[in-house]
């Protein structure tokens, strides 16, 4: 479990981003699918990274330092439509050169809207991770929102078009930042691929 929090730093441009002298873990995924609400969960500090109904809040790579030893980092989403072509070009040039140069990034999480069907703008993404060699992990993000059994539909065919891809399923996990579900899990998976 997380401890300590706190912010660090905003950016634009992924050299100017902390010295990469400690463990570090990304969150990613489509615009609104809930990165920073996953976080301000995971840490459970309220208001960590802020988060809006409206897409597209997160714009910056955003440092956040986690019990005084490893790097936590917000990132903008993938996929909003309502920005101009220039600006979502710059923020994909940002997340993709971050994602492909940052040294000590030791693991991806891949956010996944449990309550839809495989979107193909998210396995295009985990295709390029794969690709580039992106270490990650998928999370299935507002398990809250609709029955299980519906959750589980939307997850196994997920999982069966990773499957499709890879060869193998990754690791991945069911949460919700509403209810606090998946914690233990996500946070002693988190726990280990920092220790590594
Ligand atoms: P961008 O920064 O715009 O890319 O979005 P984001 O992925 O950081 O999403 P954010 O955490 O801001 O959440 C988007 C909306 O979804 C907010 O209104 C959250 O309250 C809501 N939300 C996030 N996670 C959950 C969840 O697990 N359950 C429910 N019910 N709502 C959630
Ligand atoms: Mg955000």
């Amino acid at each position: 479990m997380i401890r300590k929090a706190q912010f660090v730093v905003s950016n634009t441009d992924p050299a100017k981003c902390p010295k990469p002298d400690r463990a570090e873990i990304a969150f990613i995924g489509r615009s609104n699918v809930g990165k920073s609400s996953l976080i301000n969960m995971l840490t459970g500090v309220k208001e960590l990274a802020k988060t809006s109904q409206r897409p597209g809040k997160t714009q910056l790579i955003n440092h956040f330092l986690i019990d005084d030893r490893w790097f936590l980092v917000d990132l903008p989403g993938y996929g909003f439509a309502k920005v101009s072509r220039d600006t979502k070009d710059k923020w994909e040039k940002m997340i993709s050169s971050y994602l492909t140069g940052r040294p000590n990034l030791c693991g991806v999480f891949v956010l996944i809207d449990s309550r839809l069907e495989p979107q193909r703008i998210d396995l295009e993404f985990v295709n390029w991770c794969g690709e580039e060699g992106v270490p990650f992990v998928i999370v299935f993000t507002k398990a809250d929102k609709q029955s299980k059994t519906q959750t589980d539909k939307n997850v196994k065919a997920f999982l069966k078009k990773m499957e499709d891809i890879f060869g193998d399923l990754p690791d991945y996990f069911v949460t919700s930042a509403e209810k606090g579900s998946g914690k233990e899990e996500v946070s002693a998976f988190l726990d280990e691929l920092v220790s590594e």
